[in-house]
């Protein structure tokens, strides 16, 4: 039997056919792979601070060498290509860029981003530029950070001047990533750069990145950036009962809990972003953490810029119910009366996380429905896992599974009608993890970190026949 179904996308006794234009990709970032951390007049970023500061990342790492990517990045196109990558993911570190986030442009650290898109243009692979992946110059957290208006426009004269550069060559731009992680766990819980922990702040952040996305995603349009999007960490927050069973109906006191983190979570990026209105019940939340007073007369028309994609980074579901009685969450400032339940009848990641595939189908399938103003990339999605080297091989057969199992879950979406145009795998490599350092490993391409030994792990064979095949064999 085959089912053929919106934008091609068809299944045959589970063979999993993609769409013919679906682009095939992986993703990377700046702080995670670069490196080179004094390079070519780079600046400091809150990520040097956070990590050279004992106890805030495992084991003291840093990402002082990290994949030595800055100085091996011709050899990382070289695997990208044979992997058969259509589009590669990265961001650019604006220390790079601005070492003080402000001024003077650096040449010698656009030089490299320029020499990487040539690179991959030779290579046939399409370039994602992501200008904000969390290394803000640590000059203008000394400023204030993002809870400071004037860092959203610092931002924009940043984006101005890496596309004044790439624009020639580089098509596809995403202002942004997970503005929501950069504002709550930097401002809120503290547990990324640059750890502070001020609920006030955080939503002060949350409101200029938005402001900062509008305003860059304004000068990019101007620019002739073709493409804008914005990348979030979005999660269907669902009821422990919907992990085993989405269509269970969630009880009122549920539902409101579930209503309110989705608010938090999607709603306060995507309705300014796509709408150019916060809802009210988010406002609520931020008049009793602080005021709005950061909130100015005219800052929603600036957040709503036409963008043609929302960028997707999904992991796993984010589950809710009532709790009445429990203080909020430091990264959830608003969340008073809601307990987050840890899922323990489903497998889980090296992180922790639950494996739900069909948390993907559901978010895809919301997000066509209720943004219907913007097409969908899956900017990442992967896992960690404990990987083993035995004889040059890596059977990470976990992976594997996950992989599969989200990219029939992003097939199904689409044959529900959701416009999925793309999945870029987090990650290309193993690398710095944040708070974690070394030693969660997301990459299909594992890196031995003492001699920077690339080496394709199993899901990256199997990757590189889903791309060949365009979908994914029957099983
Ligand atoms: C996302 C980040 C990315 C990576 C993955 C595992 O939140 O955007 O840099 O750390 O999680």
């Amino acid at each position: 039997m085959t089912v053929v179904s919106t934008r091609g996308a068809t299944l045959t006794e589970g063979r999993a056919d993609f769409p013919a234009d679906f682009v095939w990709g992986a993703a990377t970032a700046s702080y995670q792979i670069e490196g080179a951390a004094k390079e070519d007049g780079r600046g400091l970023s809150i990520w040097d601070t956070f990590s050279g500061t004992p106890g805030k990342v495992a084991g003291g790492d840093t990402g002082d060498v990290a994949c030595d990517h800055y100085f091996r990045y011709a050899d990382d196109v070289r695997l990208m290509s044979d992997l058969g990558l259509a589009a590669y993911r990265f961001s650019v570190a604006w220390p790079r860029i601005q070492a003080d986030g402000t001024g003077l442009v650096n040449s010698r650290g656009l030089d490299f981003y320029s020499r990487l898109v040539d690179k991959l243009l030779e290579a046939g692979i399409t370039p994602y530029v992501t200008l904000y992946h969390w290394d803000l110059p640590q000059a203008l957290e000394d400023a204030g950070g993002w809870p400071e208006r004037d860092t959203a426009y610092r931002f924009a004269d940043y984006a101005r001047a890496v596309h004044a550069r790439l624009g020639d060559r580089v098509q596809h731009w995403t202002t942004l990533n997970e503005p929501w992680v950069a504002a709550f766990l930097g401002y809120g819980n503290g547990v990324h750069a640059p750890g502070r922990r001020e609920p006030a702040a955080a939503f002060r952040a949350a409101h200029h990145l938005l402001l900062g996305h509008g305003l860059a995603a304004r000068a990019l349009r101007e620019a002739g950036a073709e493409e804008i999007g914005l990348a979030l960490n979005l999660s269907p927050v669902i009821t422990p009962a919907q992990v085993g069973d989405p269509a269970a109906v969630a009880s009122i006191e549920d539902a409101e809990a579930v209503g309110r983190i989705d608010t938090l979570l999607t709603r306060q990026f995507l309705d300014p972003a796509l709408r150019g209105e916060y809802p009210a019940e988010l406002l609520a939340m931020i008049e009793r953490n602080g005021g709005l007073a950061h909130i100015r007369d005219g800052d929603l028309e600036i957040i709503n810029q036409p963008i043609e994609v929302i960028g997707i980074n999904y992991y796993n579901p984010c589950v809710v119910e009532s709790g009445p009685g429990q203080a909020a969450d430091e990264a959830w400032p608003g969340s008073e009366d809601v307990r987050f339940c840890s899922v323990d009848d489903v497998p889980a990641t090296a992180m922790g996380w639950p494996i739900v595939p069909n948390g993907l189908s559901r978010l895809l399938v919301r997000l066509a429905d209720d943004y219907p103003e913007a097409g969908l990339v899956i900017t990442e999605n992967g896992a960690a896992f404990e990987d083993v080297v035995e004889d040059g091989r890596v059977h990470d057969v976990g992976r594997t599974g996950y992989l599969d199992n989200h990219l029939r879950a992003v097939h199904a979406a689409i044959a529900d009608g959701a416009d999925v145009r793309g999945y870029l795998v987090w990650s290309l490599l193993d690398n710095f993890e944040w708070a974690y350092g070394y030693g969660r490993r997301f990459g299909i391409v594992h890196v031995d970190f003492d001699t920077q030994r690339r080496l394709f792990k199993d899901s990256a064979l199997w990757y590189r026949e889903v791309i060949k095949q365009n979908g994914l064999r029957g099983n």
